[in-house]
């Protein structure tokens, strides 16, 4: 099939006519939820956590990708290392789920035949196998995919041939690479909030790009950024589309202030600002001049998403007690968060009702057209143009 290229809707567009949503059954049907895993999860770069998960040699964590357990390591030479959770003797998962992150001094075992592998994943003791069996242990490596680092993100790749991350990550109308200013490579997390949504990936991805829900399911954000009070996510005005915060407010909580040292060397307007974007399929980042929120979704079926919400600040932050005041963001952000999963749970409902073919996007809704257009590319279908 011909695929023409994806042209990213820009903020400036003012053309609009109303556009198509996706079909109910592309949030709840098994068929689609299957083509995406091979399509999009599994068939280009997603993101996967931070690198300062897996800081040292034979540290790890492993991740459920839309169903394949994974895990990512770091070898001796200090390079990240993506495996399938797969032992190559006869299939066995050998690391559990939980806890998600340990440490091994220089092997993997596996707790079945006690097969090991080393931190690059070559399979290096077979216990009571005899090389003179002419085994070739050489011929047995873990099964691995590609990982990469980006401004201290965790992105993996089990496509066979993976294309280059940067190419990957500019194809959208937002990319994380616009806002290297903020020095995300240096920031560690400091808290992390795990939330169960009963929602498909898409509709959590769809809420987190649109504010025409935010003056009805958000009273406290639209106090914070006036501007969403109209519906709208994009500043047309600003740099790299970011939002005013109200007048004389400094920090991304209820009272517009917080204790947290701001952030070095942004740009004076930053300072004043809230910048949020979304690089597909499922990293969803919010800037601050003090913190940085970010959700990972983590689809789980159809119906079904795993969100984790972190904050990053700077390390001397976190290290020291005196300005690791987090509270007022964080209560902030978990308060929206659960405000929009209760209606992505509503939207999923709704979606697999038998009345429900497709909705409509008004202009305020571009950028989930925009998602649209992109999912539609990747899952191999028409755009819609
Ligand atoms: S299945 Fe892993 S050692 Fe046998
Ligand atoms: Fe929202």
């Amino acid at each position: 099939m011909q695929v023409e290229e994806h042209r990213p809707i820009r903020y400036d567009e003012r053309e609009w006519r109303p556009r198509p949503t996706l079909a109910g059954t592309d949030y709840t049907s098994e068929e689609v939820w299957q083509e995406e895993r091979e399509r999009i999860w599994f068939g280009d770069w997603v993101v996967l956590g931070r690198t300062e998960e897996v800081a040292s040699p034979g540290d790890y964590v492993v991740r459920d990708l839309a169903g394949e357990s994974v895990f990512i390591t770091r070898n001796e030479a200090g390079e990240l290392k993506g495996f399938y959770n797969v032992c190559s003797h006869r299939g066995t998962k050998f690391l559990d789920d939980e806890p998600e992150r340990g440490h091994v001094r220089k092997a993997f075992k596996c707790p079945y035949h006690a097969w090991t592998f080393d931190l690059s994943g070559r399979l290096i003791g077979t216990p009571n196998v005899r090389e003179d069996e002419l085994f070739d242990r050489s011929r047995y490596p873990l099964f691995g995919f590609a990982v990469q680092e980006y401004a201290g993100f965790l992105f993996v790749n089990l496509a066979p041939e993976p294309r280059p991350l940067m190419e990957w990550m500019n194809e959208g109308a937002e990319s994380i690479a616009m806002f290297e200013r903020y020095r995300l490579d240096e920031l560690r997390i400091g808290v992390r909030i795990v939330y169960e949504v009963a929602a498909n990936w898409k509709i959590v991805v769809e809420n987190y790009n649109e504010c025409l829900h935010c003056p009805s399911v958000h009273p406290e954000l639209v106090q914070v950024v006036p501007l969403f009070r109209f519906g709208e996510v994009w500043d047309e005005e600003t740099r790299d589309d970011g939002n005013w915060m109200r007048d004389g407010a400094t920090s991304f909580t209820m009272t517009g202030e917080s204790q947290l040292p701001k952030f070095p060397d942004l740009l004076p307007e930053d300072y004043q600002m809230y910048y949020g974007a979304y690089q597909f399929p499922n990293l969803m980042i919010n800037l601050h001049p003090d913190a940085v929120m970010y959700y990972i979704a983590y689809p789980k079926g159809p119906g079904h998403t795993t969100v984790v919400s972190e904050y990053l600040f700077r390390p001397e932050t976190i290290a020291d007690p005196n300005l690791f005041k987090p509270e007022p963001v964080v209560e902030l952000w978990d308060l929206i968060s659960k405000q929009d999963w209760e209606v992505c749970e509503r939207a999923q409902t709704g979606v697999g009702s038998r009345a429900y073919r497709t909705g409509v996007y008004p202009r305020q809704d571009r950028f989930l057209y925009d998602f649209n257009e992109r999912y539609r590319k990747q899952m191999g279908r028409p755009l819609l143009g």
